[in-house]
């Protein structure tokens, strides 16, 4: 069975071209027309407040599992309050909300790189009401947006928006210099977080743990089941969902994809688990972890949710700054999660990394070079609203 798979994972027949093209899923980001750019698509679905067309950029943000966990509720034209939406987080394999509050962060470093492209300046108060426990997303205001006439030039970071994505394939070319990561880290600006950067041979004890955790994530049912329900099967449900995970974002397309989801991936719970997809998974997901051309992280000295809001805006800003060096980057946040089967993984990770309570590695990725390119969809802003 599996030499079969193999087979036919990794042959590429010729297919009719238009099969081909809605197998490589190129659709734009947004819906509606002019779906790359988010200000334009924005006026084209009549939205003129600016505090709608700055909400269409931020939705744009890299966010978990692409669920979009966020609520808003406009209070003016340019004025709004942002919640996290609580049925879209992911209780199993991110307990304490903490990668749902980066995702509020990566929003409204969008939004406030949106504003600023209409002549705004975005100003941004955390938790106005107080911050809540963790057991309790989306009761409480994560941010107040006010957004203030500046006459200060647009953030130049506008020009990645419509580029920016999240690539994990398999990285090619020459390793990531010094230089690079400096060159990005200047378009970025200072943050608020502790960014490390790691090269060459300094990679090689973190490898094989980022892999034993993708590894044990995978293979632990009720940790990967939770992928099965935001996981999107097909084309037509990508494009009828809006988020969510697929093939094409994971960097299989064409033939590939085509065979994976016509005979071996669907919803039910013995194909999505069948251990010989996950086999083949696991060797995909090594390769692209041993494609490697550099880490990258980003740590606090504390671990609050405000911290994991701030650097969410860092992270945002960073990977717009990397698309713009012709870089991509991939995070691998399974090492970093807090269910109690990680405990003995993200441990060992710590000591080496020498970053632990009360401090934390918020995100890590690894960073390379590739001509993949896919967007992933984003719902309506509009369908945010409440
Ligand atoms: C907090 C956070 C954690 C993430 N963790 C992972 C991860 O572990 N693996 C991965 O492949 N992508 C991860 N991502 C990337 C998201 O899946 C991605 O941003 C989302 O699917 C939207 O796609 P885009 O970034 O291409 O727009 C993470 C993103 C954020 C903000």
């Amino acid at each position: 069975m599996i030499s079969r798979k193999k087979f036919l994972y990794s042959s590429a027949p010729l297919l009719t071209v238009p099969l081909f093209l809605e197998q490589c899923g190129t659709h734009p980001r947004l819906p509606g027309p002019d779906g790359a750019d988010p200000i334009q698509n924005a006026r084209s679905n009549g939205m003129s407040d600016p505090i709608l067309i700055a909400i269409n950029v931020g939705i744009t943000a890299p966010n978990s599992h692409n669920t979009q966990p966020w609520k808003f509720r406009i209070i003016s034209p340019l004025e709004m309050i942002l919640y996290v939406d609580e049925k879209r987080i992911l209780p199993v394999t991110d307990p304490p909300v903490r990668q749902v509050h980066i995702s509020q962060g990566t929003f409204l470093e969008l939004l406030s790189i949106g504003a600023s492209q209409l002549g705004y300046s975005a100003k941004i108060e955390l938790f106005p009401e107080g911050t809540y426990p963790s057991i309790e997303p989306g009761k409480k205001p994560v941010a107040h947006v006010q957004l203030v006439k500046d006459a200060s030039a647009p953030d130049s970071l506008y020009s990645m928006v419509a580029e920016r994505h999240t690539n994990r394939a398999e990285y090619e070319g020459p390793m990531i210099s010094p230089a690079e990561i400096e060159k990005v880290e200047a378009d970025a600006g200072a943050g608020y977080t502790k960014r490390v950067a790691i090269y060459g041979e300094d990679m090689k004890p973190y490898l094989p743990l980022m892999n034993s955790a993708m590894e044990l994530e995978t293979m632990t049912y009720r940790l990967s089941d939770e992928t099965r329900g935001w996981f999107r099967f097909s084309d037509r449900e990508i494009q009828e969902k809006r988020d969510g995970l697929g093939l094409p974002d994971q960097g299989v397309t064409g033939f590939t994809r085509w065979m994976i989801e016509t005979f071996f991936l669907s919803r039910e719970p013995e194909k999505f688990h069948d251990p010989a997809n996950n086999k083949l998974f696991l060797e995909r997901y090594k390769k692209k972890i041993d494609s490697a051309r550099a880490l990258y992280y980003w740590s606090t000295s504390s671990n609050t949710i405000v911290d994991w809001v701030k650097t969410g805006r860092d992270y945002a800003r960073f990977q717009l700054a990397l698309m713009k060096a012709g870089l991509r980057m991939h995070p691998l946040s399974q090492i970093l999660q807090e269910f109690p089967e990680m405990d003995d993984l993200r441990a060992k990770f710590e000591k080496i990394s020498g970053v632990r309570a009360p401090g934390k590695i918020q995100m890590i990725v690894r960073i390379g070079r590739s001509d993949y390119k896919y967007f992933t969809p984003r719902r309506s802003a509009k369908d945010m609203i409440v």
